[in-house]
């Protein structure tokens, strides 16, 4: 079983941090393949301590496995650097890092481009996490971007720094009404960064390439989610990377034929944060039952997350599109005590049915949920560790989740802790 992806199967936040931790002891490489310090995965480790991780795969607090930070990533130095301390005052071993020297950076001109553009779009704002990554994404794709194997040279970093602050700083300056960013200033701040970055950065592909062949398990974490992705996802309301499986080729240097597995996280619900579309989303109780009880507030921004039912459609857009071969499904607990649980297994649109996502964003902003009403339970499932343990209206509403989307559910999680799952199916 030499590469596995695993992805977020909706619009982000599914648990990727906790279903990664879980396999974290039986892969050898964790590789973060795209987006950037926009993740917020939250871990909680046996022993009851909770990381919050947004650049550092989650594979970090699995002792063995070597983490990768690939070269679809878009690496803020600085923020990397304090999760680096951070991680290393709580005791994880950080020696094992190594960063591609082909990820690009965000720069101070990208965050600041971030924050005040959308605060132009004013009610049209994507409603990002102003990390900078659309700008960092935006000038990979113009040419203009800056890598980490630039910090190793600083003549060529003040040169293309130089290059492309001309540009930055009149769009800051004239376009903007920001003040303009100082060449030499920000040279000197990322050369710091540079000095203790040279350790960790590395020719990672090859690295990659040698554990394959040597049968060495490798996984690939998916940051945001396949809603959330540049071609696939509710465009524009999207981050600027592709985290659907397809992407985790390209952004970890990894050939499509090394992969013989894509786990599919997804809510026994659904969530959201920022701007979009958003079909099954709940302004009643029931929505806010799930935002209290799921404690849905965001891991990078602190911002609430919009809720609502599980939509069957996305999950089986989600599925085909990655090639799902296992789904993970999180916070089923989240769902206990509700009276009923309704899935949207179709959408009606100016009168017609759609089973699958409609071809048009006009067409999916006026989508209205078809449910299938099905009966909750009440019992406490968080101790619970066998599918025959689960209630009957649990395992029916499982059962009927596969059935939708075509693939097996292999776990089923029941709490946030890493034990707190019902595997159905050995994921490794
Ligand atoms: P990620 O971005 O996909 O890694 O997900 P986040 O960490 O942003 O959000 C998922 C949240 O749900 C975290 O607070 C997790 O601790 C929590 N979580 C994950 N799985 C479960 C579960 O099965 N039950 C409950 N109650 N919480 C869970
Ligand atoms: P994880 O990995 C949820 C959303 C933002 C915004 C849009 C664009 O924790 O699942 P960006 O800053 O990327 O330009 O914002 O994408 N977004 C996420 N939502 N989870 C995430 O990551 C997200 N990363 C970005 O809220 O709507
Ligand atoms: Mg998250």
């Amino acid at each position: 079983m030499p590469a596995i992806v695993l992805i977020g199967a909706q619009w982000g936040d599914e648990g990727k941090g906790k279903v990664t931790d879980l396999l974290g002891e039986r892969v050898d490489y964790v590789v973060r393949y795209s987006g950037g310090n926009n993740a917020g995965h939250t871990v909680i480790t046996p022993d009851g301590q909770k990381y919050a991780l947004h650049l550092m795969p989650s594979g970090a607090l699995s002792p063995s496995a070597m983490i990768v930070i690939g070269n679809g990533v878009v690496v803020d130095p600085k923020v990397l650097l304090s999760e680096i301390d951070g991680l290393a005052e709580r005791g994880v071993d950080v020696s094992r890092l190594r960063i591609s020297g082909d990820a690009h950076l965000i720069m101070p001109h990208h965050s600041a481009l971030d924050r005040v553009v959308e605060r132009y779009l004013g009610q049209a704002r994507i409603g990002t996490t102003g990390r900078g990554i659309g700008p960092a994404y935006g000038d990979k794709v113009a040419r203009m971007g800056i890598r980490l194997q630039d910090l190793l040279d600083p003549g060529i970093l003040r040169k293309k720094l130089d290059l492309v602050l001309r540009e930055k700083n009149q769009m800051l300056f004239k376009v903007y009404n920001r003040k303009a960013l100082d060449v030499e200033a920000v040279a000197q701040e990322y050369l710091e960064y540079a000095e203790r970055l040279r350790p960790y950065i590395a020719e990672t592909r090859v690295m990659l390439w040698d554990a394959l062949d040597r049968g060495e398990i490798v996984l690939l974490e998916g940051a945001q989610a396949t809603m959330l992705d540049l071609d696939h996802g509710t465009y524009p309301f999207v981050t600027s990377s592709n985290p659907t499986a397809g992407g985790a080729c390209v952004g970890a240097g990894i050939p499509p034929t090394a992969i013989s597995k894509v786990i599919g996280v997804t809510k026994a619900y659904t969530t959201r944060v920022g701007s979009g579309p958003f079909p099954t989303e709940l302004f009643d109780d029931n929505g806010a039952h799930l935002r209290k009880v799921g404690a849905e507030y965001g891991t990078t921004t602190g911002r609430e997350r919009r809720c609502g039912w599980f939509d069957a459609v996305v999950a089986r857009y989600a599925t085909r599109l990655n090639g799902i071969t296992d789904l993970v499904v999180t916070k089923l607990d989240v769902l206990t005590g509700l009276a009923k649980v309704p899935i949207c297994v179709g959408y009606e649109i100016e009168g017609e049915r759609f089973d699958d996502m409609p071809m048009t964003q006009t067409a999916f902003h006026h989508a209205t949920p078809i449910y299938e009403e099905h009966d909750g339970w009440w019992e406490d499932i968080s101790k619970v560790r066998s599918e025959a343990d689960l209630p009957a209206n649990a395992r029916r509403y499982i059962e009927r989740i596969e059935e939708l989307c075509g693939t097996r559910v292999s776990v089923v999680g029941v709490g946030p802790g890493r034990e707190e799952n019902v595997i159905r199916h050995p994921l490794i």
